[in-house]
């Protein structure tokens, strides 16, 4: 691993050696500039990101009251726009970037937050909708919830098939890092039942059309089908790691990637984002830039059939798509071709009028990152016919070959492809909020910030590009697989039907830390080893199993009435009113009038529950919805803890 800022003054011989002409001598030093401006902005921004992130996630999240416990909210913005529920994509690639940082250095208060998400998207799979429900799989596809983990059950772009996808890879993500670590059994146990499921709905649904990243366009989207390939291989793999199979990703991945290649049009030049869909626009889009990041795998060079960030075709694109947005911004009028713009979802945009979008600007800077750490590892950059403008925007003089490492050119092309892609996060760092904050958009006349505030997947967009700056790259996804990048000769519109069953994850085992391999490997055989763990201790501290939390709710009641709790587990009776735990009116007065009670709840168990009201004649008064949520921490020394609230 290495960090970028080493080849650009690595050629610092080359930068002192230029100081005496005048004509290069600008560009450089401008070019040590702008990497000192972007270093500053990562090193500020870095932590924000990550703490507005966690913000976004419930229960705890500072900006996530309500918010069941695991879900990932979109935004906290509840009006113009409303994007106050949980989108299975936007999750997803949150908590990609997640457990990307957690597997890249531990920390335990992350893998709490993966282990409540992988019981939350459990839970989840199993929400009859109005795409259907998991009987036959349809139910996967539903693109958003409530916060509580309810159905939402107005109109909208239904289905979006690049949710199970991407679900699958993050949570085979998490696997691998468990597998690596000794825990193979929790892997399988606990969160290869949910795998399954987005897998078998791939292998399933891939070859029927379905509404894109943006919600708008029903066709076939690259970005979903980019994603489908990789999960079918990833999750082949990961099954058998598992010493199962997946023999439906087997019968597909390769038919996924035969129908991906004919995203790729020759004749334009471009990867199309949408096909099998007639709506009048160019297909240019940062569907496809997305696409080839969330594609990435070191290991595989630039291959074309795969659309590794450097190969040919995706660094073609990368131009075309961000060319298309030099005109059309004010903000990007009088930027010269070849330099950094604000970019957004697509040219014909009208979406609060079509503006930059922080994330998709951060996508085409990570991008080029990833690319040029592939060609530092493989020690050469190679330009093709295809990707010649792209180079030459940037290297005028450059024609298309192989260049080594050892070369002048090979330098010099790097040295500019650096530096046009911090230009991207300058942008961000340009038009960003002052305290930081990423919203959604950016006003393409002026640059300020417009649409739904502190977007999670701004943050998660910019943890990933600022690690592939700092040369830190995920793990690859290909392994040995042929099929990984081995294109059949012909394609089939094939699928194949599979059965869904209900993954039950209430609590992962604690201790899970990446000491694992020290000791021994399989070492939980049942989920519930949990709770005979309790003498287990990490750090200094002895931890519990299972924690005596307090509730406690303000409700004035009259003589009589009685406040009790119920919920969705055994405990607190199933949401059986007649087996709810009553509450003590001990503590009651006039001026505060609380009813309390303590539950035994086991470490990292998460519940819903509501506070009712039984009154005399036993008739039951409910609390107004949402269902209320906590977690006990996964892991911790503390025997008690205490939730309070206020009758909804
Ligand atoms: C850890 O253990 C697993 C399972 O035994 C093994 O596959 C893996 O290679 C080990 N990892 C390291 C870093 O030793
Ligand atoms: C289904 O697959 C066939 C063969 O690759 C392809 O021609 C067709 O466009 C696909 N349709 C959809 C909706 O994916
Ligand atoms: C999406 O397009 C398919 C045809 O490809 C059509 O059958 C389906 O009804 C469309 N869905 C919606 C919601 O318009
Ligand atoms: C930045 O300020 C806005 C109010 O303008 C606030 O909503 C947001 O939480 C702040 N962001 C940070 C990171 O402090």
């Amino acid at each position: 691993m290495y960090g970028f800022t080493s080849l650009l003054l690595l050629g610092s011989c080359a930068f002192q050696s230029v100081l005496g002409r005048p004509d290069v001598s600008r560009a450089r030093r401008d070019g040590v500039l702008l990497q000192r401006a972007v270093n500053d902005f990562i090193a500020t921004e870095e932590k924000i990101a990550i703490e507005q992130l966690l913000c976004n996630i419930g229960s705890g999240g500072c900006n996530s009251q309500g918010v069941s416990s695991g879900l990932v909210i979109a935004s906290p913005s509840k009006s113009e726009p409303d994007y106050f529920y949980t989108w299975t994509r936007d999750a997803a690639l949150v908590f990609k970037a997640v457990v990307e940082r957690f597997a890249n250095e531990y920390d335990g208060s992350l893998q709490t937050e993966i282990a409540n998400y992988i019981i939350s998207q459990a839970k989840l799979q199993t929400v009859s909708n109005p795409s259907g429900d998991l009987s036959d799989g349809r139910g996967l596809g539903e693109a958003k919830y409530h916060v509580d983990g309810s159905a939402f059950t107005d109109g909208w772009g239904r289905p979006q098939r690049d949710g199970p996808a991407l679900r699958a890879i993050t949570l085979i993500g998490y696997s691998k890092w468990l597998v690596a670590n000794g825990y193979t059994s929790t892997a399988t146990s606990l969160v290869w039942p949910v795998i399954r499921n987005d897998l078998t709905y791939v292998a399933q649904y891939w070859n029927q059309t379905g509404f894109d990243l943006w919600e708008e366009v029903n066709g076939s989207s690259f970005f979903t089908t980019i994603a489908q390939h990789r999960a079918l291989i990833e999750g082949s793999a990961l099954a058998k790691t598992l010493g199962t199979s997946c023999s439906a990703c087997d019968a597909i991945a390769p038919q996924v990637l035969c129908f991906l290649q004919t995203f790729w049009s020759p004749s334009s030049g471009y990867t199309l984002a949408n096909t099998n869909v007639n709506n009048g626009r160019s297909a240019k889009d940062a569907n496809v830039i997305l696409g080839s990041i969330h594609n990435f795998d070191p290991s595989l060079g630039c291959d074309a059939a795969t659309f590794q960030p450097c190969s040919d075709r995706a660094l073609a694109s990368h131009k075309v798509v961000v060319d298309s947005f030099r005109s059309i911004y004010t903000i990007n009028s009088g930027i010269a071709a070849g330099s950094p713009v604000a970019v957004g979802r697509y040219p014909e945009d009208t979406y609060y009028n079509g503006n930059p979008w922080y994330l998709n600007t951060l996508a085409a800077a990570e991008q080029l990152y990833d690319a040029l750490y592939v060609w530092q590892s493989s020690g050469s950059i190679t330009v093709t016919a295809t990707s010649l403008a792209f180079f030459k925007a940037l290297v005028p003089s450059v024609t298309a070959g192989t260049y080594a490492s050892s070369s002048d050119t090979y330098t010099t092309i790097y040295n500019a492809v650096f530096l046009y892609a911090d230009g991207f996060v300058d942008k961000v760092s340009q038009y960003a909020q002052t305290n930081g904050s990423l919203a959604e958009q950016y006003d393409r006349n002026n640059g300020s910030p417009l649409s739904a505030r502190d977007l999670t997947w701004s943050y998660a967009s910019f943890l990933t590009a600022a690690a592939r700056r700092a040369g830190v790259v995920p793990a690859g996804w290909a392994g040995t697989n042929p099929a990984a990048t081995s294109v059949p000769g012909t394609c089939f519109a094939t699928s194949q039907a599979g059965s869904y069953t209900t993954a039950t994850v209430t609590a992962f085992p604690t201790g899970q830390t990446p000491s694992g391999n020290q000791t021994t490997t399989n070492t939980f055989t049942t989920p519930t080893a949990t709770t005979s763990r309790a003498s287990t201790t990490t750090g200094s501290c002895p931890q519990v199993s299972a924690v005596s939390v307090s509730f406690t709710v303000k409700k004035v009641t009259t003589y009589g009435q009685t406040v009790k709790i119920v919920g969705n587990v055994d405990k607190l009776g199933n949401w059986d009113t007649s087996k709810a735990v009553a509450l003590s009116a001990s503590q009651y007065t006039s001026s505060n009038p609380v009813w309390s009670g303590s539950i035994s709840l086991s470490t990292g168990q998460a519940i819903q529950y509501k506070y009712i009201v039984v009154n005399t004649d036993g008739s039951v008064t409910w609390e107004a919805d949402p269902n209320r949520a906590y977690s006990v921490a996964a892991s911790g020394c503390e025997s008690t803890a205490t939730k309070t609230d206020v009758w909804q």
